[in-house]
C-alpha cells in the first residue's frame, strides 16, 4: 500500500504528481500544512497557500503569479472543457473560496466563501464580494465590485477602497514570510 506519495513543500504543505507532472513552486512561497497541490500547477515568488487549501491541476492547468494569497480552506480546480485557472500577481483569495476554471487578473480580489464558475473572469483590480457566486462566463470588469448569488455589478471601486483591499494582501505577504522562517527551524 502506498502510504505517502507526495513531497513536502516549503512550509509543510504537500505536492503530488498527476500523470508524471509535479507542481512547480517558486523558492520563497509559503505552502501551509494541510495544503495539497496536485499536477500541472505553477506558483510564482512570494505567493502563499494557506492551511487546508486544495489546488488540483489535473484535467487542465493552474497558474498563479507572484505575491498572491490563497487563504485557508480554499479550493482551486479546472475544467476539462478547456477552462484552466489562471490567477495573476497580487491577487487575494479569501478563506473557503472556490475558484473553478476562472481567470483572475493582477490585483483581483475574491472574498471569503465566494465561488467563481467556469469561464468567468475577474479583470484587474476587480472584486467579488464575500459569499458571492460568479456564474459561468460572467466578467467582473476592471475595478468593479460584484456582489450576491448570483453576483451582479454593484459599483466601481474608488482608489481608497481599492487601497484598503490591497493593504490586506500586502500584510499577508509579510505574515507568510514570518511563518516560513519559523517553520524552517522546526
Ligand atoms: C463587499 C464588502 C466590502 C462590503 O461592501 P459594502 O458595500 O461596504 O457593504 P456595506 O457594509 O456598506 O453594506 C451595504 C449593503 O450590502 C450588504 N452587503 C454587504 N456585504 C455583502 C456581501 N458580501 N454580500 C451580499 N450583501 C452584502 C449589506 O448587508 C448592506 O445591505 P442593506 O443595505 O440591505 O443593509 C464586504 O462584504 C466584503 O466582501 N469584504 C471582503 C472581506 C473578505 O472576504 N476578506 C478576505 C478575508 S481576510
Amino acid at each position: 500500500m502506498v502510504i505517502e506519495i507526495g513531497r513536502m513543500a516549503n512550509g509543510g504543505g504537500m505536492l503530488y504528481p498527476y500523470q508524471g507532472i509535479w507542481p512547480e513552486i517558486a523558492e520563497n512561497c509559503f505552502i501551509a500544512p494541510g495544503a495539497r497541490i496536485v499536477g500541472d500547477v505553477k506558483i510564482g515568488a512570494g505567493s502563499s497557500i494557506w492551511f487546508n487549501c486544495v489546488l488540483r491541476g489535473d484535467v487542465g492547468v493552474i497558474r498563479i503569479g507572484e505575491r498572491t494569497v490563497i487563504q485557508d480552506g480554499s479550493v482551486v480546480h479546472v475544467d476539462s472543457g478547456g477552462f484552466d485557472t489562471i490567477i495573476g500577481s497580487d491577487v487575494l483569495i479569501g478563506h473557503m473560496a472556490l475558484v473553478h476554471g476562472t481567470t483572475i487578473e493582477n490585483d483581483g480580489f475574491v472574498g471569503m466563501d465566494a465561488t467563481t464558475m467556469d469561464g468567468s473572469i475577474i479583470k484587474q483590480k476587480g472584486m467579488l464580494a464575500a459569499g458571492s457566486l460568479l456564474s459561468p462566463g460572467k466578467i467582473v470588469g476592471e475595478g468593479e465590485m460584484w456582489m450576491g448569488r448570483p453576483a451582479k455589478y454593484n459599483r466601481d471601486l474608488d482608489e481608497s477602497a481599492y487601497k484598503a483591499l490591497a493593504k490586506g494582501a500586502k500584510k499577508y505577504v509579510v505574515t507568510a514570510d514570518t511563518y516560513l522562517k519559523e517553520y524552517k527551524d522546526l
